[in-house]
């Protein structure tokens, strides 16, 4: 049997729990907001409670979860709003000045420039350009970039351009096929631009020829064509948009496959802050680093579908003998002389007579 100094102190102990957990109660049921008290739709909480209850989930409060995912506690994202703001305002209007600007810009030089011609005319010789394993990795990084942009843009434009054509249905099953496409074509781009940079990058390392180049305008202004090798300074410009808006599309685009494994938007302000002393917010929630990627990508897809839009119109329909370098892989002497005098000056040993054009294209005596 207890003695009753023993007794005492467990009656008091129990007392005092009692007391600190009644203390905690209320405590606790403030700290988990009105959910714990109050249930949607319940009255007897009264109006006002409901209100507030509701008021916290719209704004996004979070709340206790026995639920294992994170983000459980939160029923509504309420940054999801101005992020959709963002991305269905300034980010889809911006993107559709931007790709009908540069449409529009082209068609202008082109109806007031013309074709950019050979000046000397077709010459009788041509000179290897690029070689098969280049040709065909461009085409590779060309491709795959086409069903990119255009499975992109119906994920930005389509709902609103699209539904009212073609109507829902379709629109829906065209939309989540165009979105496997997009994600698995991501790593055919990704690999293009590896095998690319590695192939051409010494020939775009900067130099005081750009320099000149850049000066004279490429020659746009008058004046002849200035000496380039290779590749000039503008075509060093793409290439170095290519590697370095590719490799971060792969990155951002990678991201937004592995919804809230990543911290790269985070890392990168950090980065910023420090390089540029900037003051960027650098504690990123998961939904918020997701967020930032994916108006991070749309900006850099669109930003580099406007420079190749402008590559595609200046290697094929805006400069005579251009595509040959791509399809052939055999351009015209006097357009390599024009275009990459210091490039044919090292390779004069690689020209050859154009083939003579086949008799059936001659009228028959
Ligand atoms: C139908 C579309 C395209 C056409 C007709 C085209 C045409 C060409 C041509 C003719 C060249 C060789 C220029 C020369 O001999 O100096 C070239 C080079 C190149 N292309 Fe394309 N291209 C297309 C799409 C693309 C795309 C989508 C990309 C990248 C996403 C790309 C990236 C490049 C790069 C990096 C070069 C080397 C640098 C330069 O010439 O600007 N091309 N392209």
């Amino acid at each position: 049997m207890m003695s009753v100094k023993p007794r005492l102190i467990w009656l008091m102990l129990v007392l005092g729990l009692g007391l600190w957990l009644a203390g905690l109660a209320p405590l606790s049921a403030q700290e988990s907001g009105p959910i714990a008290g109050a249930v949607p739709g319940n009255t007897t909480a009264g109006a006002a409670a409901d209100a507030e209850l509701w008021r916290m989930i719209r704004q996004g409060g979070d709340f206790t979860s026995n639920a294992q995912n994170p983000l459980a506690g939160r029923l509504i994202q309420a940054e999801g709003h101005g992020w959709e703001q963002t991305r269905n305002g300034p980010l889809a209007m911006y993107s559709a000045w931007a790709l009908t600007g540069i449409l529009i810009l082209l068609s202008l030089f082109f109806a007031l420039r013309g074709r950019v011609r050979i000046d000397a005319g077709p010459s009788s010789h041509t000179i290897t350009r690029f070689q098969l394993v280049e040709r065909a990795a461009h085409w590779l990084l060309a491709s795959s970039f086409i069903v990119l942009a255009l499975t992109g843009l119906n994920l930005l434009f389509g709902r609103s351009l699209l539904i009212p054509l073609i109507g829902k249905e379709a629109f829906a099953a065209m939309t989540l096929w165009g979105k496997y496409i997009h994600n698995y074509v991501g790593f055919a781009f990704g690999a293009a631009v590896v095998i690319v940079f590695l192939m051409w990058v010494w020939h775009n390392i900067p130099n005081l020829t750009d320099l000149r180049w850049i000066a004279r305008a490429g020659g746009l202004m008058g004046g002849g064509h200035p000496p380039a090798k290779k590749f000039n300074a503008g075509q060093k410009l793409i290439f170095w948009a290519v590697i370095i808006g590719g490799g971060s599309l792969f990155a951002s685009g990678w991201a937004l496959m592995n919804p809230f494994e990543t911290s790269m938007m985070a890392a990168t302000f950090e980065k910023a802050n420090a390089l540029f002393g900037l003051s960027l917010a650098t504690d990123l929630t998961p939904v918020q680093e997701q967020q930032y990627q994916q108006i991070w990508h749309v900006s850099v897809a669109v930003g580099l579908m406007v420079i190749i839009i402008a590559h595609i119109y200046i290697g094929s329909v805006g400069m005579e003998g251009a595509l040959d370098a791509m399809t052939s892989g055999e351009v015209d002497l006097n357009w390599a002389k024009e275009h990459h005098s210091l490039w044919v000056e090292e390779h004069a040993d690689e020209t050859r007579p154009k083939a003579p054009t086949s008799p059936s294209a001659s009228p028959a005596e």
